[in-house]
């Protein structure tokens, strides 16, 4: 069931921006799937799902993103960028940054950047990201492909953290000492995005946009073990490449790992 929750002041700042059709679900199984699927009916890019609570939540490397009703912003933008297929992940990238934007403007802190798009607060995870494609164009022509990115941040989650959570997940109020407003951070969000989905559309945004993320990922200089599927490895983490690939020296070696997770192991 949709619920119109935003108010005439949200409504009116997102009418000018591409994201003014807000569909707010109650209860959903994920709002990506939602997405995908109306893009697939024709939806126009813009569209916009959230959720109170998802059943069927999805995370990153085929993972469950599990969230306690009302507590976070769940939402997922539909997008039809004029995007490279191998840039496909700067979709993601003004995401994050948008909702690092977010956090700063409507709860006055900044949330640090950990490859690929995870929010952090110290080692404490805020949100993840999670894009999904429907490649419309295989061989570089044809309409514009659908990327559908999903984030989802811990807004409001009580005190104590279920014991497998308590070391590695924050929420705003824990930062703030006092409740946050989704809707109103869901609007902060989607107008710092409206200037950067532009930017996916021309090589000048794109270059932009990449130049940005470098500055502002936390990976980039650090000392860091990658966990792949069958293997672990540390070393320091360089750079991400034009793909998103994070490279990281270790030893003579750079590899370019293109899935897995981080951990920042201290500050250089
Ligand atoms: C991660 O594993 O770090 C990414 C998690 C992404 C979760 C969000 S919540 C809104 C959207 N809908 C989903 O099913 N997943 C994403």
């Amino acid at each position: 069931m949709v619920t119109p929750v935003l108010d005439e002041g949200a409504r009116s700042a997102l009418a000018t921006t591409r994201f003014a059709d807000v569909r707010w679900f109650g209860e959903i199984d994920s709002t990506n799937r939602y997405l995908l699927d109306e893009a697939r009916r024709g939806a126009a890019a813009g569209l916009v799902a959230v959720a109170d609570h998802q059943t069927a939540g999805r995370g990153r490397l085929g993972r469950t993103w599990v969230a306690p009703p009302g507590a976070s912003l769940l939402v997922s933008v539909l997008l039809r960028p004029d995007l490279p297929a191998g840039h496909l992940h700067l979709a993601s990238v003004a995401v994050a940054l948008s909702m690092a934007d977010a956090c700063a403007r409507r709860a006055r802190f900044e949330p640090e950047i950990k490859w690929p798009n995870d929010l952090m607060v110290g080692e404490r995870k805020l949100a993840g990201v999670l894009a999904e494609t429907d490649l419309g164009r295989p061989g570089g022509s044809g309409p514009p492909a659908v990327v559908v990115v999903g984030i989802g941040i811990n807004v409001n989650w009580p005190a104590e953290l279920p014991e497998e959570l308590a070391d590695r997940a924050v929420a705003i109020n824990h930062i703030t000492g006092r409740p946050a407003d989704r809707s109103r951070l869901l609007v902060a969000m989607l107008e710092a995005l409206e200037p950067r989905a532009g930017q996916l559309d021309s090589e000048a945004g794109r270059s932009r946009l990449s130049s940005e993320y470098r500055a502002r990922c936390a990976t980039v200089g650090r000392e860091v073990r990658i966990d792949l599927q069958d293997e672990s490895f540390t070393g320091v983490a360089t750079d991400v490449d034009d793909h998103g690939h994070l490279l990281v020296q270790t030893g003579v070696c750079l590899r370019e790992v293109t899935a897995g997770d981080v951990v920042h192991l201290r500050p250089t």
